[in-house]
């Protein structure tokens, strides 16, 4: 069994969704004892935007950019990791009403045709099946549908869609919200959260 635990909040030690995405990594652990776990601290250690030195790399094109190459090892990896993964468990603040730049610049590497889905005549079609995954998902404001505030979500959406099209469907969201609302309001949040991932079965 293998985990892939990927961070990527800025907020360090203060950050809500990373205290998520650890116990619910705990909580899996507790469940399948000895289950190797994979970390990436995509905030820390974040891969390069995806450009056109890249495009040029994939097609051939030979570099003596010592850091491109580096970068494009880094998105190798990362493939070769999500592939690896039994589960995957996300942690995604909300910044700017999406997920932070870090974590797209992940999808952005991991999202390849003939990888991790592909193009069929039918449609395009996720690669990734019979994988699990916990979206560890922390916001300021509270967006439950119908609210005020709903169609400005695009965070918890964009990764359920996403997943969904890699070929991932056992998708839980586990969420603190609100947590811009005060500290009361902000306890009230990871307790709600915290229950949720008592809750986690094997
Ligand atoms: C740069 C930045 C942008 C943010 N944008 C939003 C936002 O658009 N909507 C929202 O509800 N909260 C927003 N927040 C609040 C965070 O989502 C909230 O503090 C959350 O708990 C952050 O998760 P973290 O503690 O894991 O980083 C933002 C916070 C930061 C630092």
């Amino acid at each position: 069994m293998k985990f892939l635990h990927l961070d990527s909040s800025m907020l360090g030690a203060a950050s809500v969704s990373r205290q998520i995405s650890r116990e619910i990594v705990d909580r899996l652990t507790q469940l399948h004892p000895g289950a190797e776990v994979v970390a990436r601290d995509l905030a820390s250690d974040p891969a390069f935007h995806l450009s056109s030195a890249h495009l040029a790399a994939f097609q051939g094109a030979q570099t003596d950019n010592r850091a491109l190459t580096d970068d494009l090892v880094k998105g190798s990896d990362y493939i070769q990791e999500l592939l690896e993964a039994d589960v995957l468990v996300i942690g995604a603040p909300m910044y700017n009403l999406t997920i932070p730049t870090p974590l797209k610049a992940w999808i952005d590497r991991i999202a390849v045709a003939g990888k991790t889905f592909r193009y069929t005549e039918t449609g395009p079609e996720g690669l990734l099946k019979g994988k699990r995954a916990f979206i560890a998902s922390a916001r300021g404001s509270i967006y439950n549908p119908g609210g005020p505030m709903a169609a400005l979500e695009h965070q918890e959406s964009y990764l359920l869609g996403l997943l969904a099209f890699l070929g991932i469907t056992d998708v839980q969201v586990v969420r603190a919200e609100g947590t811009a609302y005060g500290a009361e309001a902000k306890e009230a949040a990871l307790q709600q959260a915290q229950d949720a991932i008592a809750k986690i079965a094997a």
